[in-house]
């Protein structure tokens, strides 16, 4: 089996992507890149900035201002700094959250993170997690694997992971905030959540992350 340079994993909201993306790289031993932890340090820097998420030039200015770096550790996992400083652990806050599909329906904002997104991809060995990773950022990746379930079930996993950070949002507000977010991602113009032509769609509804790994793993002989 010769082995993909790079893996592409799309899908919305909480399908799994992540997570079966952070397993699938531990097993091949290759880096992971959560490209929504991009959009997420940009929206964060804004809201420090206090830059106004629906101004596209000034989105546009603080892009170019703000030094973005991915940095891999060793075990494959990607931190985003800003200017040198590591803001990974601010990027999951309920406003990053709530602001981060605005910010990524701006052109300028998309331009500079698919032109890094592609670099990384270019060096290989690496699985890439987003929402249009197989349709524009690598659209030569050997495999790409589209996953998704419904959205009740997509708001009850959201809804437990927060009740494990210890916030106190109800189910009603997390399905509500995620259809909210799916409705920006789906219909927005440039870069639309879809599955590419040649993805292959796993609904992940019931299925537990191990036996969705070993799935996308039993395809990979298939696919080069
Ligand atoms: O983990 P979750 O699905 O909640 O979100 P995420 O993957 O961190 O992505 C956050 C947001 O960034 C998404 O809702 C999209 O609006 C945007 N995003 C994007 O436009 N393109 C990507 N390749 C990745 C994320």
């Amino acid at each position: 089996m010769t082995e993909p340079k790079a893996i592409a994993i799309d899908g919305p909201v909480a399908s799994g992507k992540t997570v079966v993306g952070r397993l699938l790289a531990q097993r091949l031993g290759y880096r992971v890149l959560d490209t929504g932890l991009m959009y997420r340090a940009i929206t964060w820097q804004a809201l420090e900035d206090g830059v106004d998420l629906e101004d596209r030039e000034g989105m546009a200015s603080l892009v170019e201002e703000h030094d973005l770096e991915v940095r891999f550790e060793d075990g494959g996992e990607a931190s985003i700094f800003l200017d040198n400083r590591d803001v990974t652990p601010y990027l999951r806050l309920p406003e990053v959250e709530q602001g981060v599909s605005r910010v990524a329906r701006i052109p300028a904002v998309r331009d500079a993170m698919v032109a890094r997104q592609r670099s990384i991809g270019r060096e290989g060995q690496v699985v890439m997690v987003g929402r249009d990773i197989g349709t524009v950022v690598l659209p030569d990746a050997p495999l790409k694997v589209y996953l998704t379930a419904a959205v009740e079930e997509r708001a009850q996993r959201r809804y437990k992971e927060l009740q494990g950070l210890g916030t106190g949002v109800g189910y009603e507000q997390v399905l509500r905030e995620l259809q909210q977010r799916d409705r920006l991602d789906l219909e927005r113009e440039i870069a639309p959540l879809r599955p590419a032509e040649d993805a292959t769609i796993v609904t992940t509804d019931g299925l537990n992350v191990r036996d969705v790994v070993e799935w996308v793993v039993s395809l990979l002989g298939k696919s080069t």
